[in-house]
């Protein structure tokens, strides 16, 4: 069985591939989003537990007001048409970022979506809508300052002050349209993640690129600091403790 189990994915480049068939950029983003069912649907039958979606960052905003807007309508859209297939699939589905300053009816859409799938079992789908990863930090720092005033902060704290603790991090991030950078997206959870950018623009990319690159990625070998490993990094931090109190030990003696 693949070892990828959360996928994180940047879905870039839906303006160039507009600019270059001569439509608006919002055309990009309308292809893009039936690209993105595809991707839902294909990353169920794989089976994969968490796939992750940057749909919106915090910097989006800077965008023109109708791009903004096609944008939480694509959102919107999105909820009312898949809705059957979410519940059918078993889909448990989240929004992470702050959604408090999206419309109303946006938000109401997604609590109803989130209410509706809380007790699934299956593929965890998450959109990261007005999301950025500093803030998402910072928010959970300041959580904890707040009801632990005395502690010190640890790993395990912020782990679950995350928006979505229990997708645990990022085995895989894919980012499509050519760039390579990860844009404030999931920062603290792709810690060890592997990275694979394609050259395909969002509204090109399809279910077989998608199974191609996790068959790839499956093939690398991960090892977490280590120098050849087979478990997973919670195998590994293990091991490098055992490893440590050992030495610390010998040192003594
Ligand atoms: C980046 O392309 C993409 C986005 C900012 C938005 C991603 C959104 C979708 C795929 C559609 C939304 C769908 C749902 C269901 C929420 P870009 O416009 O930055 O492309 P460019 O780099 O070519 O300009």
């Amino acid at each position: 069985m693949s070892k990828i189990k959360h996928v994180a994915i940047i879905m870039d480049g839906n303006g160039r591939w507009a600019k270059k068939r001569f439509r608006p950029r919002i055309w990009g983003h309308v292809r893009g989003s039936s690209v993105v069912s595809d991707i839902v649907k294909s990353a169920d039958d794989i089976g994969l537990a968490a796939l992750t979606m940057y749909a919106f960052s915090t910097e989006n905003w800077s965008r023109p007001l109708e791009e903004v807007s096609s944008l939480f309508k694509l959102l919107k859209k999105f909820l009312i048409k898949e809705k059957a297939r979410i519940l059918d699939n078993n889909i448990k589905f989240k929004v992470i970022g702050e959604t408090q300053s999206l419309p109303y009816e946006t938000i109401s859409l997604i609590n109803e979506m989130e209410e509706l799938t809380k007790n699934a079992t299956g593929l965890k789908l998450t959109f990261a809508f007005n999301y950025g990863g500093r803030s998402e930090i910072v928010r959970a720092v300041n959580s904890f300052q707040l009801s632990h005033p005395d502690k010190l902060l640890t790993e395990s704290d912020l782990n679950g002050l995350m928006y979505r603790p229990e997708t645990g991090d990022v085995d895989l991030m894919i980012r499509t349209g050519g760039e390579q950078r990860i844009s404030n997206f999931l920062i603290w959870q792709m810690a060890y993640a592997e990275l694979y950018f394609t050259p395909t623009k969002w509204p090109d990319f399809t279910p077989r690129e998608f199974k191609k690159i996790i068959e790839h990625v499956s093939c690398r070998e991960r090892r977490f600091g280590n120098v050849s490993h087979q478990g997973d990094l919670g195998d590994s931090i293990e091991k490098a403790e055992n490893h440590k109190t050992a030495f610390v030990e010998r040192a003594k003696h």
